[in-house]
Formats: C-alpha cells, structure tokens, sequence
C-alpha cells in the first residue's frame, strides 16, 4: 500500500518541458472561429468556408502516378538524411536556374514541407537568448517556430497604409542587441504582398549591417498576379545569409504530401542537417522521385491556380467596391484582407458574428496585431461560393 501511494506521488511529479506550455497558448485562440464554423457546419449549419487555403484543384494525376509506380518499384526504404540525390539535384537546378548561380545538391536539404524547413532552421539558428525579427503581420505559425525554439519573438510592425511592405526603417527600428534571424516572407501570407528587388536589397542592406540571417519564406513564389518575385538568395550580396525554403504544396496542389526544401550556403546547410537527422532521418523516396519529377517536368498546375485566384480577386474586389468593407488587393497567394473598421466591430468580432450569417473567416489578430481591424478570406472556393459569401458579409456589414 506504502509502495503505490509512493507511485503515485512519483507520477504527479512527472512534467514535460516548458517548450509543451510555450506553443500550447499559440493555437487554439487563433483558430477559435475556424473551430466554431467547423462544429455548426457539422451540426448541419450552411456556412461557406473561408478560414483555411487549400487549394481547390486535385493534386496533378501526373504526379501521383509517378509517386504510385515509385512505391511500386520499391522506394518505401529508408532515405539519406540530406534527402534523395534525384530531389536534391531537381532543387539544386530551379535555384540554379532562378539566381544564374551554380547551386549545387549540397545546399539543399529535403523537408516535410516549407513548415518543418521553418523549424528546424530556426532550431539549428537560435536559442534562449537570442531574438527573432518577424514582420507583422505574419503567417500564424511563425510564433511557435521561435518560441518553440526558445528565442524571444520580435515582432515589426508593418503598416496598412504601404500595403504591408517591409521598409528598412521598420526593420531598423526594431532591431534589438541580441537580434539574430530576419524571417522574411514573399510573396506573403496574409496580405498578399510581394516585396521587389529594390525593397528586397534594402532590406538586405539593415540585415548586413547588423549581421542577421534571412530565413525566407518562398512557398507562394509561383501565385504572383502583380509585380515579379524577388529573394534575397537571389542577390549575392546576401546569399551568405540567407536560407530560402518552399515546397510543392502551394504550386502542385499537394499540401497532403508534405514535402518541401530548404537551401542556403554550404556550411550551414552541413549543420542543420544533424538537427534534421535527429528529428526526420530521412524522407520518403516515393515523395522526393515525386517532387523532383515535378520540379523538372513543370506543367500547367500553378498557372490554373493562379488563374482562378486572380479571377476570384477581382469578383470580390467588385463585390466590396459598393460596400463600407476595404478590400486590400492582394499582389499574390490565396487569400485577401478586407477591413472592417467601418463597420465598428474589430476583425475579431466581426469574424465572430459573421458565423451566424454563414460565412467563416479568420479575424485578422490571428496574424498579429497590425492586422486586428480586418479580416482574411480564403479565394480556394469557386466563384459561386464566393460570390454568395461576399452577399453574407456585405448584408452582415450593413445590418450592424
Ligand atoms: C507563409 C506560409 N509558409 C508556410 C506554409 C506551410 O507550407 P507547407 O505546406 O509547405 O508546410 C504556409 C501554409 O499555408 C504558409 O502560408
């Protein structure tokens, strides 16, 4: 009896590490009115979903044969810790190709998507001590990637009123002593901004001064509908210290397979591969024979894509035009911002309410604060869906 009240005393001392606790308060506010839509559309309500991207097109039959006759062939074995050479050398040649630099395989590594390239990266980057500059607003998980990693999370505000495009003089105002890493992401999630090569270059520019890597976000590089993409992997000036990463969930319609990439210079990549080892050891080779054939076999996927989003920009850019809720065009990506302040409620709220008028959306404070007066859509529904959604909202906004 002494013996099992002892057990138990022992097993309430069992505790996890502050890391579960740290990324624990990150989730679940953010997603509140996604998970609410979710439980009422369940529960029978008509609602039009416009919470999450998704692409809306089948991943390409194309690939999926290739990845079926890999498996087939008998590529379920184990992978090498870089990734597979195949993948690594299609990698290699798209950045060849983009920078007119010779990238070679040994500057890649292969990840489970861009999300896990972040981690890991940023794992292999910075500890507790050492800060992260995250431009705000941001894609919503970038939170957890720093402070998952134990570093202190610096967010810079952007402003509205440039269209959310990082200046130099934001970065540098925010630049702190113990500041490491610049988390860039361009074409951007959730405002749809693509930053040039002159705002690149400056921003390049303050990240050289003040000796801090780049992690650039890529994963929307072929979404582009205004202006051209531009990294600083691109500009030698800064690809010492950059490390790009994307993934063939945006461009191949293929979020389902998690397989992305990330590259930069040698060394580093030499070193991030021990972390990624410790955490993956190794991919699927059905997947990376999948993911090369489709950096090496482009085909018409993206273009569709971009296509029915450009499209579906320029009906609800027509829908809100006559409303008292201001769109902000998106240059890129998947989703569009609209503010509400207009209408007296904040993103958050309106997000809220709106569910009773049978649209979901994400409020805007899931992304940061410089966003918490609008809120984000989705453009991955057809143009139907879309346009009864932008009714709701607009009938909403007016009945407030
Ligand atoms: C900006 C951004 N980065 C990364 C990701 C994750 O991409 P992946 O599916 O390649 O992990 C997303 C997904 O929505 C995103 O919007």
């Amino acid at each position: 009896m002494r013996q099992l009240q002892k057990w138990h005393a022992n097993l309430s001392d069992l505790k996890t590490a502050s890391i579960t606790s740290r990324l624990a308060s990150l989730g679940s506010n953010r997603w509140a009115v996604h998970f609410e839509s979710r439980r009422r559309m369940k529960a029978g309500e008509d609602i039009v979903e416009l919470t999450i991207g998704e692409p809306d097109i089948p991943t390409p039959t194309h690939l999926l044969d290739v990845a079926n006759e890999s498996m087939r062939t008998g590529r379920t074995r184990y992978a090498g810790g870089k990734g597979e050479p195949n993948l690594l050398a299609a990698v290699a040649q798209k950045y060849s190709t983009r920078t007119g630099r010779t990238i070679t395989p040994n500057q890649v590594l292969a990840f489970p998507g861009t999300q896990a390239a972040l981690t890991i990266t940023m794992l292999s980057l910075v500890e507790a001590g050492d800060a992260v500059l995250v431009p705000d607003p941001y894609y919503a998980t970038y939170e957890g990637v720093v402070q998952g990693a134990g570093a202190e999370f610096i967010p810079v505000p952007m402003s509205a009123e440039n269209g959310f495009h990082l200046t130099p003089e934001q970065l540098e105002a925010a630049i702190t002593p113990n500041a490491k890493v610049l988390m860039l992401n361009s074409p951007h999630n959730p405002t749809g901004a693509v930053l040039s090569a002159k705002e690149v270059a400056a921003i390049g520019d303050v990240c050289e001064r003040h000796n801090l890597w780049i992690v650039s976000d890529e994963v929307y590089e072929p979404l582009i509908y205004k202006g051209d993409f531009a990294s600083p992997f691109d500009m030698e000036a800064f690809a010492e210290r950059t490390i790009a990463m994307a993934s063939i969930s945006k461009s191949h319609a293929a979020p389902g397979f998690r397989s992305g990439w990330a590259v930069g210079p040698n060394w580093v990549m030499d070193e991030i591969q021990h972390v990624s080892e410790a955490i993956l050891f190794g991919g699927q080779p059905f997947i990376a024979d999948m993911t090369a054939h489709a950096l090496s076999h482009p085909d018409g996927t993206s273009a569709e894509m971009a296509e029915n989003y450009r499209s579906r920009i320029s009906l609800l850019m027509e829908a809100f035009a006559s409303s008292n809720l201001v769109p902000l065009e998106p240059s890129a990506g998947m989703f569009m911002l609209i503010d509400v302040s207009n209408s007296g409620l904040s993103g958050e709220d309106f997000a809220m309410k709106l569910l009773d008028h049978g649209v979901s959306v994400m409020p805007g404070s899931s992304f940061g604060s410089q966003c918490a007066k609008f809120i984000r859509l989705s453009l991955t529904v057809d143009n139907d869906k879309l346009k009864t959604a932008s009714q709701r909202i607009i009938t909403f906004a007016n009945s407030i």
